[in-house]
């Protein structure tokens, strides 16, 4: 069988989806444990750092079997070794789909159209190294601004928030992503032009905040150090080489990627420039060795044993099955708390999708509302519902062993504030023991029938993911993992998870909205009325009442 055989099956038609239905659903997680002594040693799978845990959810061995069928019968392998092998599986943009490359070692042939695409990566990771070296030897520089959206923001920022404690501590990493004018000036309040640098990425190079955000920094460092700083003081992300020139960044200093890479799986490319000025050239080859080290897993293990794909049929179980639309990430870690924000570009910008590859409707439930807060903060806001609401949200709990601030090249940063011994051992014990009693908790609950309002039914379903320390390769294997588990759940679901469509109504009419604030009076009164609704008419005319004038250049 090929990836093309399944290439307009409805997985509802299959027979393993039958079957899967047929099945009664466990009534108790504890049963699960009850009947089968071994089940905590046996429902977990180790993958380089990490041990995941798949035992506290409300599936038995013959739901899982016909789970791991029903991704048999999709195709899931197949559309794997398409992928992974350059296929044009990106239908609705033609093109392939091959993050896989980024973080192949230099060894490995990947070719596409007839090049090896990984001997590109490399040479644009040398140039990235060479550039990342220069200026955190330099010492001129001590301000390095992010400009991106989406793809081009949420990754180098959840990379570099994660791995603080291997940053270059006399350089500080800034991102500004939103247009809001906001974030722009509480950015640039407290930097030095003279020892500011920008770095616009852009796939694209055509997302209007990002090119907004883009003049407004270029404007800045013209206002103070004149027009000739530009070239010292910015460097550029793309596919578009042409624009980023136009922009006036040279051409040494532009930082290529291709096609082939979608945005939101696109941190170990240069568009992860920042992440390596931040943390050094070699810990960004472990977070790609991190990558890597999954991808192959994911392509070598039995669809069983495969940690991504196991993650994936478990979230299929409950979006399609149980009806459950919502699933929390909590790590408890803070190094972790940009990654609930992370997951939901990479999870539902990919699996958010009403219609099939051939452009049929999807008879089941796609991607769901992924959302998440790191523990324990969380606990004291939201949790209340996890566990006694009236809706079931599926959890992934990430922890480590070792705290964050342990981490590093030295090691040591906890120790920069002074106090030898910062008392490791309390804050991490009672920061793992809040996550290991939350999953317990949910999964077990403790009924008091005298007093419903102390009862806690149980059944509420957990993965918990540890590794002993977040690393920059653990970080690595933690992106890819999420990344094939969203690709896994997208063959099965016959989607195309690389496209992007759905956010494009939304900016062409903002273009247009644009357009008329630009030009009020030559929108005539009919015009007005007959091309938008009502309710977007009255809002248009009120903020064009209610703005401040117009600046004047
Ligand atoms: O609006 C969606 C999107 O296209 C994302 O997929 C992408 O990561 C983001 O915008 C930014 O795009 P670009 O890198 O081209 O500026």
């Amino acid at each position: 069988m090929t990836a093309r055989d399944t290439g307009e099956l409805d997985v509802t038609s299959t027979p393993q989806w039958m079957r899967l239905l047929s099945l009664g659903v466990p009534g108790r997680i504890a049963e699960l444990f009850d009947a089968d002594p071994e089940r905590a040693a046996t429902w977990q799978v180790s993958v380089g750092d990490l041990r995941i845990d798949y035992s506290k959810h409300l599936i038995d061995s013959p739901i899982l079997e016909a789970l791991v069928e029903v991704a048999e019968a999709m195709g899931v392998a197949q559309w794997r070794d398409a992928m992974m092998g350059g296929e044009l599986i990106n239908s609705t943009e033609d093109r392939a789909v091959l993050h896989t490359a980024l973080r192949a070692p230099k060894d490995v042939e990947v070719l596409y159209e007839g090049r090896n695409v990984v001997a590109d990566v490399h040479a644009v990771r040398a140039q990235m190294a060479r550039y990342a070296h220069k200026i955190r030897q330099d010492r001129k520089i001590t301000d390095v601004v992010n400009i991106g959206i989406g793809g081009s923001d949420l990754g180098p920022a959840m990379v570099t928030d994660a791995l603080w404690a291997y940053c270059d501590p006399q350089i500080r990493s800034h991102f500004v992503s939103n247009v809001d004018g906001s974030e722009m000036v509480r950015t640039l309040r407290d930097l030095d032009p003279e020892r500011t640098m920008f770095i616009v990425v852009s796939k694209t190079f055509t997302t209007m905040e990002t090119l907004i955000n883009a003049h407004t920094a270029r404007a800045w460092i013209v206002a103070s150090l004149g027009v000739d700083a530009v070239p010292a003081h910015f460097a550029a992300v793309s596919t578009n080489l042409d624009a980023a020139a136009k922009f006036g960044i040279p051409a040494e200093q532009v930082f290529g990627f291709w096609d082939w890479v979608g945005g939101r799986y696109s941190v170990a490319s240069a568009v992860g420039l920042s992440v390596m000025i931040a943390i050094g050239p070699e810990a960004f080859d472990d977070m790609c060795a991190g990558m890597h080290l999954m991808d192959r897993h994911f392509s070598e293990a039995p669809l069983a044993s495969n940690g991504p794909v196991l993650m994936a049929l478990i979230g299929l179980w409950y979006v399609d099955v149980m009806g459950y639309g919502a699933k929390a990430v909590l790590p408890y870690a803070r190094e972790m708390t940009r990654f609930p924000a992370y997951l939901q570009q990479l999870d539902m910008e990919s699996n958010g999708k009403s219609v099939r590859r051939d452009g049929q409707a999807v008879s089941v439930a796609t991607g769901p509302v992924i959302w998440g807060e790191p523990g324990t903060n969380g606990q004291h806001a939201f949790y209340q519902l996890l566990h006694q609401g009236t809706q079931i949200v599926p959890v992934d709990f990430i922890g480590f062993a070792q705290p964050g601030y342990r981490q590093g090249p030295r090691g040591d940063v906890g120790n920069a504030i002074g106090l030898s011994d910062i008392r490791h051992d309390v804050h991490q014990d009672a920061l793992i023991a809040n996550m290991f009693a939350q999953a317990e908790a949910l999964a077990f609950g403790r009924l008091r029938p005298e007093d419903p309002h102390r009862s806690f039914g149980g059944d509420r379903p957990s993965t918990m993911i540890l590794a002993p320390a977040l690393t920059p390769s653990v970080l690595g294997q933690l992106i890819a993992l999420y990344e094939h588990l969203v690709f896994v759940q997208g063959v099965v679901w016959g989607i195309n998870s690389f496209d992007q469509w759905g956010v494009e109504l939304g900016k062409e009419l903002a273009a247009g909205i644009l357009e008329e604030f630009a030009h009020p009076q030559e929108v005539t009164r009919q015009d007005r009325e007959s091309g938008r609704d009502g309710s977007t008419r009255a809002a248009i005319e009120w903020y064009l009442e209610h703005r401040l004038p117009q600046a004047v250049d």
